[in-house]
């Protein structure tokens, strides 16, 4: 096991000192853009305004016809535009496949200074991260990056469940983690045939009573326990948990739904594969603004933090005044990202 003093050293002469702290940005949605098709790169423009992070994708719904297409036209996307605040990521091809190499070195040489984050799918144990690692910090070396790429783990496979939390402890370089729930069901052998969300028959049947009538079933969340394990591996960690795709574009619902039930469990954002999801993940993983209203009431009635006042008749101490500032920086995030929200949260 490396020792502590040497985590936070560069794993390259040359290449920037790994950050102690992820950047604090707002990061409700991560919305998947194919790179190769030239009239949804035009679009980039107004998603850089309506989105929080773009991400290019190299990976699965990619045909392997256009896996060099997809990546040329990433570069080009990403060394076209000035993305602010809003994050650009991609996600690279699996480590074994024939593409990997090329979309990292390529990436990283050509545009590095551009991309936040590389999403690397299908992360089976602390190896894979460590070999991302190393030759990231290679190419930043040799492409004189000044801010680490910092790296985003697909949870996706029953292996990389198993090791999760070495997975999040695995470098400094580690931004978070994704749920993957189509390569995971596959992995684990369940028996489905969706991206993500319920299964009608995964639930609970009520017991019967004594009339007779007939026995209510109750639907389960099939990913409770996953997005539960990874959310505990990477707060544990200080990293960021997201839940991933929802591949039902015709149920929007059942999409808010699961993003909800990821968001209350600790998550931070989803994936947008869609233009309709971009809505439903600023719904979901805003902070609810009678909640903001109520933390600023907190932050002003205790100005450093300490003691204890009564508010509405509800006690505030320290503890309650963390979980203010929690919302009121998210809320800050939210409204320096959305003008009309700023006026919604009254900051
Ligand atoms: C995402 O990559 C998934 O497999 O669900
Ligand atoms: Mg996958």
């Amino acid at each position: 096991m490396k020792l502590p003093s040497q985590f936070y050293k560069p794993l390259a002469i040359g290449a920037p000192d790994p950050m102690r702290e992820a950047p604090v940005k707002i990061e409700r949605m991560i919305h998947f853009l194919p790179p190769q098709i030239e009239k949804l790169r035009n679009k980039v423009p107004d998603l850089i305004a309506q989105v929080d992070v773009i991400l290019g994708n190299l990976e699965d719904a990619i045909p392997a016809d256009d896996k060099i297409a997809a990546r040329d036209g990433f570069i080009e996307m990403a060394l076209a535009h000035d993305y602010g605040s809003t994050g650009l990521w991609t996600r690279i091809n699996c480590l074994n496949s024939p593409w990997a190499l090329d979309d990292i070195t390529r990436i990283v040489l050509e545009a590095g200074d551009k991309l936040d984050v590389m999403m690397l799918p299908k992360v089976e144990g602390s190896w894979d991260i460590h070999y991302l690692d190393q030759l990231l910090a290679q190419l930043e070396a040799r492409a004189g990056i000044t801010q680490p790429i910092m790296i985003h783990a697909i949870l996706e496979t029953a292996q990389g469940v198993k090791n999760v939390e070495e997975i999040a402890a695995a470098s400094p370089r580690m931004h978070g983690m994704s749920l993957g729930p189509a390569d995971l069901a596959a992995s684990r052998g369940m028996k489905t045939t969706r991206v993500g969300g319920g299964h009608p028959h995964y639930g609970v049947l009520a017991d019967s009573d004594e009339t007779g009538s007939e026995r209510a079933f109750y639907q389960q969340d099939l990913w409770h326990y996953t997005v539960g394990k990874m959310v505990d591996a990477c707060a544990a960690n200080g990293i960021k948990a997201f839940y991933g795709p929802f591949g039902d574009f015709s149920d929007p619902d059942a999409c808010e739904a699961q993003f909800r039930n990821a968001f209350l469990q600790g998550c931070l954002g989803a994936w947008s594969l869609h233009p309709s999801q971009v809505e439903i993940a600023k719904r979901v993983f805003s902070p609810d603004p009678a909640e903001v209203k109520f933390a600023l009431r907190i932050l002003e009635a205790m100005p450093d933090g300490t003691g204890a006042v009564m508010i509405d008749g509800k006690m505030q101490d320290d503890a309650t005044w963390k979980q203010a500032r929690v919302i009121a920086d998210l809320a800050r995030l939210v409204a320096a990202k959305e003008p009309d929200m700023a006026a919604v949260y009254g900051l």
